[in-house]
Formats: C-alpha cells, sequence, structure tokens
C-alpha cells in the first residue's frame, strides 16, 4: 500500500475513533447513565423546601459583584435579569416615555420601570419592600419602538397588585406573608441561593459552579420558579412561590397543570418551557435541562442559539419548529401572558 496513503488513513480512522469516542461519551453525558433516567416519578419526592420560613440575610449582589465585577459584572446590566426591574436613573432611553403629554399628572411619581424588552410597566415606592404599580402601559418593538399605549387615558396607581401578583417573580425575598421584598428586580440569590462566601476556596459550595453539576431537577426548579407562569402556592395561593430558595424542590409547594404542555393554543415560548418542565420533574429526564440550551450570563441570546441546535432532539423542538423536515419554517408566537398582563 502506497505509504502515505497508509498514514493517512491511519491519521483519519485515528480521528474517527476520537471523534466517536467523543460522541459516545457527549451522549453519555447528555442522556445520563442511570436506567432510571426516564421513569415517570413523582415530582415533590427528593429534597427538601423553606416553605413558611423567614427570608435568610443573604449575601447581595453588590457585594458579589464586588469579587464578580470583571466577568459577571462586564455584562449584568445588559442581562434580561439583571434589568427587568430598574431604577429611573438607569433605565436609559425609557425615561423618554415619561414626556408623554397624558402621563403628566404622574410622571413625577413614576420611580422605577418593570420590563426590558417589549412591554414596560411603571412603578413608585410604597413604604417598605413595596411598589404600586401603574395601569398605563406601553409596548415596543425589537427595536425599542413605542407601538402601542394601553390606559394611556385615565393613569390610576393600584398599591396591591405588585405585591399580591407580581412580586415573587420580578423582586427578590419576597416575604408572603407581608408581601415585601428584600431588594428590588432579581438578585444573584433568586438562582444562586443562600451563598455561603467559603466558596471563594472551595466552589463546590456554590449552587450552579461548573464543579457541581448540579442534578437536572434542581436546575429545573430554580428556573421553574419563574418561567413556569401560571403555577400557585398551595400554602398561599399566590401565583408565586411561598419563599423558594435555590436548592429547593419546587413542586413540593407550587402547583403546576403540566398538561399546558400538550396546549397548542399556548404560545410557544411558554409552551417549550412547560415541556422541558415536565420532561425533567415528572417523566424522570435528565436531559436537555434549560441550561443545555441557554446560558443565562454572556450574551445569553447569541449561546442560546448556538446551544439549542445541537441540543438532543426530541418533541420539544416541535414546540417552535414546524417540523423535523423544515427546521426552517418556526411555529407563529404572539407575545402574551395573562400573568404578567401583556
Ligand atoms: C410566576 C412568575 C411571574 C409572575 C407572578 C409575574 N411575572 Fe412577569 N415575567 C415573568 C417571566 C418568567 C418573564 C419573562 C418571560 C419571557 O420572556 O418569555 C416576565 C416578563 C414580564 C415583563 C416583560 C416582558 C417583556 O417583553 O419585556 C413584564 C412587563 C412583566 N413580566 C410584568 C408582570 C406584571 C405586571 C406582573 C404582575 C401583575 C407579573 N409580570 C407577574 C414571570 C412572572
Ligand atoms: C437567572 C438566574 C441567575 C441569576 C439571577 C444569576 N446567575 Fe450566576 N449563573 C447562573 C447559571 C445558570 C450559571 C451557570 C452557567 C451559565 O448558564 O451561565 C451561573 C454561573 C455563574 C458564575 C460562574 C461563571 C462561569 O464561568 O461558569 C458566576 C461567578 C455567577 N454565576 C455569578 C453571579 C452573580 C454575581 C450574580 C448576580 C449579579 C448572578 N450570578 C446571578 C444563573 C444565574
Ligand atoms: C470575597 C470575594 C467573593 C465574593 C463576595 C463572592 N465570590 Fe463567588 N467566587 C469567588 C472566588 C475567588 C471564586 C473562585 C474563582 C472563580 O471561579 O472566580 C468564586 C466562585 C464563584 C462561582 C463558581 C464559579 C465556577 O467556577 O463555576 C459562583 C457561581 C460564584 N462565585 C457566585 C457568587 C455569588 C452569587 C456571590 C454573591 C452571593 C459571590 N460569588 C460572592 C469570590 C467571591
Ligand atoms: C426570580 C425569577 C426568575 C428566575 C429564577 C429565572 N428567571 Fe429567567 N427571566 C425572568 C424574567 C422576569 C425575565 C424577563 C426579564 C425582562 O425582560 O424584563 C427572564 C428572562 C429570561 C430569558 C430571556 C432573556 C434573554 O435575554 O433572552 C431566558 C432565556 C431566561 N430568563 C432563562 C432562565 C433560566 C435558564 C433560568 C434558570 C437558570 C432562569 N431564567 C431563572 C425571571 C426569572
Ligand atoms: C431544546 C432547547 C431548549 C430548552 C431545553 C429550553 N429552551 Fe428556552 N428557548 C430555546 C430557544 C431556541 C429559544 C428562542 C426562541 C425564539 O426566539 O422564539 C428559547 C426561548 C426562551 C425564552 C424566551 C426568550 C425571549 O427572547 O423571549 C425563555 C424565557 C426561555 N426560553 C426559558 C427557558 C427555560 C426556563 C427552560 C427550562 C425550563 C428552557 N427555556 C428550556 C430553546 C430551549
Ligand atoms: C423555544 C423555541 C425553539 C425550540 C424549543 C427549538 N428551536 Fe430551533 N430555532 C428556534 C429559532 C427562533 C430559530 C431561528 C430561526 C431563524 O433565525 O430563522 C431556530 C433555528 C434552528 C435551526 C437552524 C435552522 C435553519 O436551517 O436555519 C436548527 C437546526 C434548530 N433550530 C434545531 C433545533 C433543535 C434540534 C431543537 C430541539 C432540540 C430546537 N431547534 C428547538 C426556536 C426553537
Amino acid at each position: 500500500m502506497n505509504f502515505k496513503l497508509y498514514k493517512r488513513l491511519t491519521a483519519l480512522s485515528c480521528a474517527a475513533l476520537l471523534l466517536s469516542l467523543w460522541i459516545f461519551g457527549t451522549y453519555l453525558r447528555t442522556h445520563g447513565q442511570q436506567p432510571t433516567a426516564t421513569q415517570p416519578r413523582d415530582p415533590k419526592a427528593w429534597g427538601g423546601n423553606h416553605v413558611g420560613k423567614p427570608i435568610p440575610d443573604f449575601v447581595h449582589g453588590d457585594e458579589c459583584l464586588f469579587c464578580h465585577r470583571n466577568t459577571i459584572g462586564a455584562h449584568w446590566q445588559e442581562n434580561a435579569h439583571g434589568v427587568t426591574l430598574r431604577q429611573l436613573e438607569d433605565a436609559g432611553k425609557l425615561r423618554d416615555l415619561l414626556k408623554q403629554p397624558e402621563l403628566a399628572s404622574v410622571a413625577k411619581d413614576i420611580e422605577y420601570f418593570l420590563g426590558s424588552r417589549n412591554h414596560i410597566r411603571f412603578l413608585k415606592k410604597e413604604g417598605f419592600g413595596k411598589f404600586a404599580i401603574l395601569n398605563t402601559r406601553v409596548v415596543l418593538d425589537d427595536s425599542g419602538k413605542v407601538i402601542n399605549w394601553i390606559e394611556k387615558d385615565q393613569p390610576t396607581w393600584d398599591k396591591e397588585k405588585f405585591g399580591n401578583n407580581c412580586a415573587g417573580c420580578h423582586a427578590t425575598g419576597v416575604d408572603t406573608k407581608t408581601k415585601t421584598f428584600a431588594a428590588f428586580g432579581l438578585d444573584c440569590y433568586v438562582c444562586h441561593g443562600d451563598v455561603n462566601l467559603e466558596h471563594s476556596n472551595d466552589t463546590k459550595l456554590m449552587i450552579l459552579s461548573k464543579k457541581r453539576h448540579d442534578e437536572s431537577e434542581l436546575i429545573t426548579s430554580i428556573c421553574a420558579q419563574c418561567h413556569l407562569r401560571e403555577g400557585k402556592s398551595n400554602s398561599t395561593g399566590l401565583p408565586y412561590p411561598n419563599t423558594y430558595i435555590a436548592g429547593d424542590n419546587l413542586f413540593q409547594d407550587f402547583n403546576v397543570d403540566f398538561a399546558k404542555a400538550d396546549d397548542e393554543k399556548l404560545n410557544r415560548i411558554d409552551r417549550h418551557i412547560y415541556r422541558n418542565v415536565r420532561e425533567v420533574a415528572v417523566q424522570g429526564k435528565t436531559s436537555p435541562t434549560c441550561l443545555s440550551c441557554h446560558q443565562v450570563h454572556f450574551d445569553s441570546r447569541a449561546q442560546s442559539y448556538a446551544k439549542h441546535i445541537i441540543a438532543p432532539r426530541g418533541p420539544i423542538c416541535f414546540d417552535c419548529h414546524a417540523s423535523e423536515s423544515d427546521m426552517k419554517s418556526l411555529k407563529p408566537y404572539e407575545k402574551t401572558s395573562k400573568v404578567c398582563e401583556y
């Protein structure tokens, strides 16, 4: 045999062997190795919860960012979670919205904006850990241009709504008895929990650190505490969880109708979330999780796109895509939510 060709073939088969090992490894990692991995189970069965317990005195984001300013800090003010609720002075261009003549009677009281992309609400402080919310709201297109105003004619403040209906998913550390929050907006605590500062020596102490390899059901509970809209807390009846701390099992107190994953009328975003949570929490699958397709920090949109096209193929793909043979066509997406009033 031609020696050069022989060398090339050997190199090729080595490459092929390495590639198949890598594919097999990836398969094992993404599909899990336990034979129990796809057995249906009781979503409440694992772990514990903090239902009705006091909010811990957690380490706040300013302190985290003191040490993590160059990596996480560099992008936090562009992250949808970091900006979902902001003070007037941090709201940039959105402040121009207050020049609307119809808002003249209330504009001077508006202190905070809720929503960072297509739907914006206006808030003001209403005592410790509370906000009043304005009925008037605005719809923006993806470039930030106003496309609609709703209830603009009679702007009125509602003192109870934010605490009763919104706080648990748009603020941090909500005490469900008083409906007051410990910090406005979403702090690191909502996903990383009650952080032990010893983690700087041993990152295994940190939920969601690289070294920990958190269980799929644990990761899913963290994201589902807010992203499973239309669930209800059994203990309070509120539309958000009762004292959920990252690491807890959400489903011990949060009641969700998983059949919504099969509801063709639900928009594709809420639907893929319902399906993925059901796959993990009820059907016992270990993959994919939210993090197989999404990366919360660092340019989350571009990363989400890149990660999702190589995720294991399954029914979740067709919550958004038309069919296996036509991955270019997407199902229509109407951005609506009863819970968030848009
Ligand atoms: C169960 C948790 C939960 C509750 C309760 C909740 N929200 Fe939301 N909200 C979310 C999530 C999750 C998103 C992001 C959804 C997405 O992008 O698909 C969101 C997004 C928003 C947005 C931004 C949408 C955009 O396109 O910019 C606004 C505004 C909003 N919610 C307002 C409210 C208001 C007002 C209330 C109370 C009446 C409320 N939400 C209650 C979880 C919640
Ligand atoms: C919405 C949930 C969420 C919030 C809020 C959040 N994180 Fe994270 N964080 C994650 C997830 C998920 C990961 C794992 C890697 C990823 O997906 O980006 C992570 C990873 C990290 C990492 C490790 C980075 C790496 O290279 O893997 C650090 C450090 C971190 N977060 C710090 C923070 C700090 C500081 C805050 C508050 C300013 C914060 N996080 C808020 C979800 C969150
Ligand atoms: C006194 C400094 C300090 C403070 C305060 C601090 N961290 Fe860290 N953190 C570190 C160091 C050092 C490491 C290990 C090296 C690294 O990965 O940056 C680390 C690691 C991490 C990791 C794991 C990164 C990985 O490798 O996966 C996460 C997540 C994290 N920190 C989040 C937080 C959050 C959230 C807070 C606030 C609640 C916080 N940290 C507060 C210093 C700090
Ligand atoms: C405490 C509530 C809360 C938790 C916990 C939470 N989110 Fe969110 N998430 C939100 C809200 C609110 C928004 C919309 C913010 C806005 O636009 O105003 C959002 C937006 C998003 C978006 C769209 C933003 C973008 O830039 O594309 C993604 C993707 C997302 N979250 C994924 C996750 C994942 C993955 C987790 C779990 C690691 C998680 N979230 C945990 C409340 C939460
Ligand atoms: C198989 C991959 C995959 C999984 C698993 C997945 N997502 Fe998504 N998700 C996507 C893709 C792709 C998009 C972008 C869709 C679009 O733009 O229409 C998206 C969009 C979103 C959005 C809306 C972003 C926006 O711009 O409004 C949110 C919020 C979200 N996902 C949260 C989650 C959460 C929470 C989980 C876990 C329960 C999850 N996703 C699991 C692929 C996935
Ligand atoms: C939440 C919605 C959502 C889910 C779930 C989802 N996708 Fe996508 N996918 C999108 C969007 C949005 C695009 C971008 C389409 C565009 O830019 O025209 C896309 C693009 C793609 C593309 C590129 C198509 C092309 O040829 O241009 C592939 C391949 C793909 N997705 C595969 C998958 C696979 C595999 C899954 C399941 C593991 C999946 N997607 C799940 C929303 C989703």
